[in-house]
């Protein structure tokens, strides 16, 4: 096999090829030449996407103290009003007067020429941007009607704080869990998929007695850093990015990110946030329903419980491990080849399933129907077997299934792994246990 060279992703552009190439992203309406910031999931990018989503529900609401939900996008207004951010959740923005460009006021020097036009002294004074997208509900267009698109999917949970702990008994410390939209109209989106106004969060506020917020802190740094590095991004690409005090969110009163080193260079994949009571005692005096909690363990004690929220972008987390799994290897060398070292569960093609010629296509789709329910398959007879290989190396496919002549005989098939490109010849009543083994999560 020759020694080994390993390169790593050098440019984000080479990643936005890769998949455009291969099925995983494209442009927003391209047919119309693209939709800014806005990205459609083609068929291995939902597949792909379907596995982190998958991953992070199993680890997070396949235990005990934790239940799912899944809120509706559009909530009543006053919701926002009571979580702060019809008030807070701005950016401030400066235009430029003579192009008409927009700038986030603390990315620039406002005495600095416009970088879009040159010219100097053109931008306006930085004022608030609200970043919510609002729209209107029903047929009459006043402000009566109007409607936010959500910004992040945690309020969703606030609100049903008691239904679901009231519904399935749950006693604290207990979490609530939730996948979804959310909408941001980010004045400087960009860098691919990485800062979008349309993105998916996966968050869960863990609820808690008030006073053990920093050992909830702590307990929930170590799992969700572990659970990162379980899909197979490399523990050197991550790190810790507290908030000082002065940084930190209008609720939270203690902060800290995973970052990731992207391309562009490290960057923000989730926020794991002490959230105290802010959000319920918001809800509670807006909406003039009790909200407290009433703790049997403690002597019928009522209170407010605090919240610990883990906060990851289901989009950046595909992003850091696309980049991640990214390998150029023997480069520049007759046998350089492109694979994406995906951890099984998150390869978005598991089998291959590669019949030498035509003539073999009827023992190949026996075994595919064998497969295929229990595994997400391709199934490729077109070019030389070599292209093939490279194809799935590059989707990042952990086995490819050979059938061959020699299949008719001795009622056997050539498995080829991903990483170590080894083959192995497996009788086919073996196939299905063999799979199980090597891909069981
Ligand atoms: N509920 C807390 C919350 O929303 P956040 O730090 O604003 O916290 C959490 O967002 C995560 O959501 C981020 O770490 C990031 O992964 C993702 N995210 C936020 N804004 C995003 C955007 N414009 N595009 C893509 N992902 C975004």
């Amino acid at each position: 096999m020759g020694e080994m060279i390993e390169s790593n992703l050098e440019s984000m552009s080479e990643l936005v090829s890769l998949c455009k190439r291969r099925g995983y992203i494209f442009q927003s309406s391209e047919i119309y030449g693209g939709l800014a910031s806005c990205w459609d999931y083609g068929p291995l990018g939902v597949e792909l996407k379907n596995n982190v989503k998958s991953r992070w529900w199993k680890a997070m609401t396949y235990r005990p103290d934790i239940e799912g939900i899944d809120a509706a996008i559009l909530m009543h207004p006053d919701v926002w009003k009571a979580s702060g951010h019809i008030d807070n959740f701005t950016d401030p923005l400066v235009d430029c007067k003579n192009c008409k460009s927009r700038f986030r006021a603390d990315n620039i020097d406002i005495n600095a020429a416009c970088s879009n036009c040159g010219k100097k002294d053109t931008f306006t004074e930085p004022r608030n941007f609200n970043l919510m997208f609002k729209t209107q509900m029903g047929p009459i267009e006043d402000t009566s009607a109007d409607v936010y698109l959500r910004p992040e999917t945690a309020q969703g949970i606030f609100v049903n704080f008691l239904n679901v702990q009231g519904t399935m008994r749950k006693k604290l410390p207990f979490g609530i869990a939730q996948i979804g939209k959310a909408f941001r109209n980010e004045i400087t989106p960009g860098n691919f998929i990485f800062r979008t106004r349309e993105f998916e969060q996966m968050e869960m506020q863990y609820f808690i007695k008030p006073g053990t917020q920093k050992e909830a802190m702590e307990d929930w740094k170590e799992r969700r850093h572990k659970w990162h590095v379980d899909n197979g991004l490399r523990p050197e690409n991550l790190r810790w990015a507290p908030h000082d005090s002065d940084n930190l969110a209008h609720y939270a009163d203690m902060a800290t990110d995973i970052e990731f080193k992207f391309p562009i260079g490290w960057g923000e994949m989730e926020g794991i946030h002490s959230r105290t009571d802010f959000d319920l005692k918001q809800h509670q005096e807006h909406s003039g329903k009790k909200l407290e909690y009433v703790d049997v363990m403690d002597g019928n004690k009522k209170y407010l419980p605090y919240v610990l929220e883990t906060s990851v972008g289901c989009d950046r987390t595909l992003l850091a491990l696309m980049c991640d799994a990214y390998r150029v290897e023997n480069k520049g060398e007759d046998n350089e080849r492109v694979v994406m070292r995906f951890h099984p569960a998150i390869a978005p093609i598991k089998v291959a399933v590669l019949p030498l010629s035509k003539k073999l296509e009827e023992p190949a789709k026996k075994l595919l129907e064998e497969i295929q329910m229990d595994y997400k398959c391709e199934y490729d007879v077109s070019q030389s077997i070599g292209k093939r290989y490279r194809r799935q190396d590059e989707i990042g496919t952990p086995y490819c299934i050979t059938i061959d002549f020699d299949t008719l005989e001795d009622k056997a098939v050539t498995v080829r792994d991903r990483d170590s490109m080894v083959q192995e010849r497996v009788p086919l009543d073996k196939i299905s246990d063999y799979l199980r083994e090597r891909l069981r999560f």
